[in-house]
Formats: C-alpha cells, sequence, structure tokens
C-alpha cells in the first residue's frame, strides 16, 4: 500500500477524526471550563488567539488594549491562556523567544530573550556591570562624541527654517549612539544622512514579524525559526536585502576583529572592549557567540526604543508650547550662568535643568515605547491571585503600559494631558503610586537594564539640542503618525528649524 493511500484508509480517517475530536472537545474545556474560563472577554478569545494575532497585525494595540479594560476590567482573557491585566501591583517571569535573532542556522538568544530564570541569571551575571551606574560616566564620552557630530551636522544643514524630519534624525542619533558604546563604531547614519544599507527598514519588517508570530511563539519554528526557510529566504535576493541580521553580525565581526589587536592595554570603555577583556579571563563563560547576543541585544532593545521616546518628547514640546518654553527658559537660564558644559554633562542636566526630567518622565509616560503588553508566564510556585480570580501556574499574563499609564485612578482625571508638573507636584502614596504604574522600562528581574544608559543619553541630547537648536511643528496637521508593531512607532515628525544664538557666556 502506497503511503497516500495510507493516508486515505479508513482507519486513518477514524484516527484524525479521534483527535480532532479530542481537540474539540479540549477547546470547550479550556473556554467554558479551564482555569481561566470565568475571565471576561472577546467571545473568540476563549477559543483560539485569533484576538491577540489580530490585535498585534492591526497596528491599532495601545488602543485596542485601552478598549479593552475599558469594557472588560482589570483583568481580561485575551486568548486561550493569555490574560491581560491593567493594575500592575502583580508581575512573574519572561520569553519573547521570538525575539531572538538567526543568522546562517545559528541562533542568538540573549538576555532579553531568554526565558528561563536560570539561564537569564547566569548570562546576565556577566555583562550587568557595563550596565552600571558606574559604568554610566565611563559611556558619556562616546555618546559625546556622536552628540558633537550630530550638532555640527544639523548646524551646516539649518539655513533659516530648514525643514527637517527630525523623527528620522533621532533615530539616526540612537543608532549611532548604540553603535558608539557597543562597538566602538557608528553606524554612520549621522554622517550619511540616510538609512543606506537599508538596516533601519530590516529592522521594521522583523518588528512586525515578532509582533505577529509573537503572539503564537509556538508558530515560529515552522516560519523564521526553522533553518530551512530562513536559508530560502535567503536565497531570494529581495528579501535577503531586507534582513539586516548579516550586516549587523558582520560588523560585530569586524569590530571583535580590530578590537582584539588593541590588545589587553585597550584604554577604551565600550561593552566590545569589556567583553573582551572579560573573554581573555575567561574564554568559555564569554564565548564569541555570547558576545554577539550581548551585543545584538542593545542593538534590538536599546536604539528604536530611545529614538521612539526623544521623537515623543520633541512632539509633545512642540504641541505644548507652554512647556517647550518653560524648559527653555530654565536650559538659557543655567547656560547663561556657564553652568552647562560645551557638551552638557548627564549631571549638569539633572542638577541645573531640573524640569527637564519630569518632561522626559511624562513624554514616556504617555507614549511608551512598546506597544504590546509585556508577558510573564505565571510560575508554579506562586498562582496570581487578583481580587475577583486565582490564574493558575502556565498561564500568560501581560500588563500593556498604555493601559496602566492613561489610568485615571492612578494618574487623574486629567491622564491624556501632558503635565511634567505631576511629577514634583504629586507626594506621599499617590506618587509612589505613580511611580509603580510606569511601565515604559517594564519591571521585576526583566525590566529594562538599559534604564539608565537611556536617560543619561536624553538627559543629555535634549537641553544640548534645545540650547542648540529652535523647532517648530510642520507635520500634518493632524500631528504625527504611529505605526505599532511590537513597537509604538511614529512617523511624519517634520519640523522647521533654525540655529539659535547661542546665549552661553564662556569665561
Ligand atoms: C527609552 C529607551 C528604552 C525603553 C523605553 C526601553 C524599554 C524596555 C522594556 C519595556 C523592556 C522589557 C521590560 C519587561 O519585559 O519588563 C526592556 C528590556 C531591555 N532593554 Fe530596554 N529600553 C530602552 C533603552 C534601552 C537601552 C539604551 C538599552 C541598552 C543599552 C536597553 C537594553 C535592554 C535589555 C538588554 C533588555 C532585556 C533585559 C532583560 O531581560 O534582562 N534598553 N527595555
Ligand atoms: C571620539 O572621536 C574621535 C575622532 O573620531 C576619536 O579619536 C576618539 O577616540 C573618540 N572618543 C571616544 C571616547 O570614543
Ligand atoms: C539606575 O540608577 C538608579 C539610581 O539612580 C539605581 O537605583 C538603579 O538600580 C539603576 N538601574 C539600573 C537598571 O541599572
Amino acid at each position: 500500500m502506497s503511503s497516500i493511500s495510507l493516508l486515505f484508509s479508513p482507519q486513518s480517517a477514524l484516527l484524525i477524526f479521534l483527535l480532532l475530536l479530542v481537540y474539540i472537545s479540549y477547546t470547550i474545556y479550556q473556554a467554558f471550563f479551564g482555569p481561566l474560563s470565568k475571565l471576561p472577554g472577546p467571545l473568540i478569545a476563549k477559543f483560539t488567539n485569533f484576538w491577540r494575532i489580530k490585535n498585534a497585525a492591526s497596528g491599532n494595540a495601545p488602543a485596542n488594549f485601552q478598549d479593552l479594560h475599558r469594557k472588560y476590567g482589570t483583568v481580561v482573557r485575551t486568548g486561550p491562556n493569555h490574560v491581560s491585566i491593567s493594575d500592575p501591583a502583580m508581575i512573574p517571569s519572561s520569553f519573547y523567544d521570538v525575539f531572538t535573532p538567526k543568522n546562517a542556522g545559528k541562533s542568538y538568544p540573549s538576555i532579553f530573550t531568554l526565558q528561563s530564570q536560570d539561564a537569564h541569571r547566569q548570562l546576565k551575571a556577566g555583562i550587568a556591570q557595563k550596565y552600571s551606574l558606574s559604568s554610566l560616566l565611563s559611556l558619556e564620552p562616546m555618546v559625546d562624541n556622536v552628540t558633537r557630530n550630530f550638532m555640527s551636522t544639523l548646524h551646516e544643514r539649518a539655513s533659516s527654517g530648514t525643514r527637517l524630519d527630525l523623527g528620522e534624525w533621532v533615530q539616526f542619533y540612537a543608532f549611532d549612539v548604540i553603535g558608539a558604546i557597543t562597538f566602538t563604531g557608528t553606524f554612520g547614519f549621522i554622517d550619511k544622512g540616510c538609512d543606506e544599507r537599508g538596516i533601519l527598514r530590516g529592522l521594521d519588517g522583523g518588528l512586525i514579524y515578532g509582533a505577529v508570530v509573537g503572539q503564537v511563539p509556538g508558530w515560529h519554528e515552522w516560519l523564521m525559526g526553522s533553518s530551512f526557510l530562513q536559508e530560502t529566504v535567503m536565497k531570494i535576493p529581495v528579501l535577503a536585502a531586507g534582513n539586516p541580521v548579516p550586516i549587523v553580525v558582520q560588523m560585530i565581526k569586524d569590530a571583535l576583529a580590530s578590537n582584539a589587536k588593541d590588545g589587553a592595554e585597550s584604554t577604551r570603555e565600550d561593552f566590545i572592549t569589556f567583553m573582551r577583556k572579560q573573554n581573555e579571563k575567561d574564554p568559555e563563560r564569554m564565548s564569541e557567540d555570547v558576545m554577539i547576543n550581548h551585543m545584538f541585544v542593545n542593538l534590538l532593545a536599546g536604539s528604536d526604543t530611545t529614538a521612539i521616546s526623544l521623537r515623543s518628547i520633541f512632539y509633545l514640546l512642540m504641541k505644548n508650547p507652554c512647556v517647550y518654553a518653560k524648559l527653555q527658559a530654565e536650559i538659557d537660564a543655567a547656560d547663561s550662568k556657564g553652568l552647562l558644559s560645551p557638551i552638557i554633562t548627564y549631571s549638569e542636566g539633572q542638577e541645573h535643568v531640573p524640569y527637564l526630567a519630569n518632561v522626559i518622565k511624562e513624554s514616556l509616560r504617555l507614549h511608551p515605547a512598546v506597544a504590546l503588553p509585556l508577558e510573564r508566564i505565571v510560575p508554579t510556585s506562586s498562582p496570581l491571585q487578583t481580587q475577583s480570580h486565582t490564574i493558575p501556574a502556565g498561564a500568560v499574563v501581560g500588563i500593556n503600559a498604555w493601559v496602566v499609564h492613561y489610568d485615571k485612578n492612578v494618574f487623574g482625571q486629567d491622564a491624556r494631558v501632558f503635565r511634567p508638573e505631576r511629577w514634583s507636584e504629586e507626594n506621599g502614596e499617590r506618587l509612589k503610586m505613580m511611580e509603580r504604574s510606569f511601565f515604559a522600562f517594564g519591571h521585576g528581574s526583566r525590566s529594562c537594564v538599559g534604564k539608565n544608559i537611556s536617560l543619561m543619553e536624553m538627559g543629555k541630547f535634549v537641553p544640548q539640542f534645545l540650547r542648540e537648536f529652535e523647532i517648530s511643528w510642520d507635520g500634518d496637521e493632524d500631528g504625527w503618525k504611529v505605526d505599532n508593531t511590537w513597537f509604538a512607532k511614529q512617523s511624519g515628525v517634520f519640523v522647521r528649524y533654525r540655529s539659535r544664538e547661542r546665549k552661553a557666556v564662556f569665561a
């Protein structure tokens, strides 16, 4: 009997029928009697992940999640095994496996993508020091280099009232900074003034894939997670050209090779030098693959996020002239007293422009970079107890920053308003609740390790830029456009800008 006819034999038809019956019964059981069955939510979510996939593909995740919680309350079932929560009081462990970059049949799991808590702890221990507060000072000069390049390039391009895609330029800045602090070289975005090699476009494609397939991670191994499909795609020139992973892996390998030549005396303080020194001490723990993983994660997690946040800051300033004027006045006052260096240091900004931190925080509240919920698997050790429900081990629970950041119980009736003052006016329990609900960098052991690096970057760049340039909105009347994939990425942030006369007094 040939295998084809075996497939259509009565026996196998019966088997398929039985399997289908088991599957359907199980789905119905999960939907109506399983541990999540009592949770409110869209009907379809009881049976399939359709709601989640549709949501991720819609480009509208923030609003969808806000509507979802308005309609169904604080604990909502979004899929057969998925729950979304709008109360930040509860958080356990993580995955994100789909975001593991793959190249030439090799995958690069990183501290961002590893699901196992133990593996995560081990991998992170080798690099955590480089993200720490004490390391910030050593990274600053590399950031300054990029800042200097950015400012002089824009001054050259500025004649009175030049139109600029500021949103694109802050992205060039954020990527060049990550390149500089991570693997010594910049991407050269600022020098070229464009995305010559299609790296940014390619990453966008990856983010759409990650957002949608991330809703059903099990599919990944059959899609781009399969070496067969990977290799096939890489054989098709148009598609291969859209994949930035090989370009970036090559950049990292070149940087490693050139860094090795510097030898042990290198005084550089970037991530790559730090790792190479670790590698000399313990080549097994800090292998070449581990180094590549760490560098990749900085690129994936640290550049678009920072660019999105910078866009939000400048956009919200332009849309709120009183806030813009107040911040500008503080910067100019500090500058005219000679308190700000030619390249403003992080500590000068913190000390002499106190309003700045609130402006940054409020911008990240109104426009958190991640558009989808930050998800955790409920651990076996402690089922999750909400006020009304018990969520069992194994369920995937997510919190979407876009929901908690707009919660009127936490931020008040004016939660939708851009008002940096709220962070200094409130105090006591209320402020604590606001801080606890601030989710732009996530929460707990898997929250953003790069938080202080990005606060340093933004805390320097924003006052530097505003001291040197004046901007006004020159985009669509309706404002920017936001495309939500994994990130809430804006476009159309056009400005008119001109160089300001520096009011600084340098003795
Ligand atoms: C404004 C800029 C940034 C935002 C809004 C941001 C946001 C986030 C968020 C939401 C997470 C996941 C948290 C969670 O699941 O709870 C995360 C993780 C991470 N971020 Fe950031 N990030 C930013 C900048 C950076 C920078 C500059 C770097 C690196 C230099 C970085 C490196 C990382 C890494 C390595 C992780 C994974 C941490 C882990 O799982 O242990 N991020 N970030
Ligand atoms: C800054 O850039 C200059 C010129 O490209 C380079 O020589 C110097 O080493 C850089 N400094 C840092 C701290 O990266
Ligand atoms: C960032 O700095 C603060 C102190 O300003 C520190 O408490 C915190 O642990 C640091 N966070 C990270 C992720 O390094």
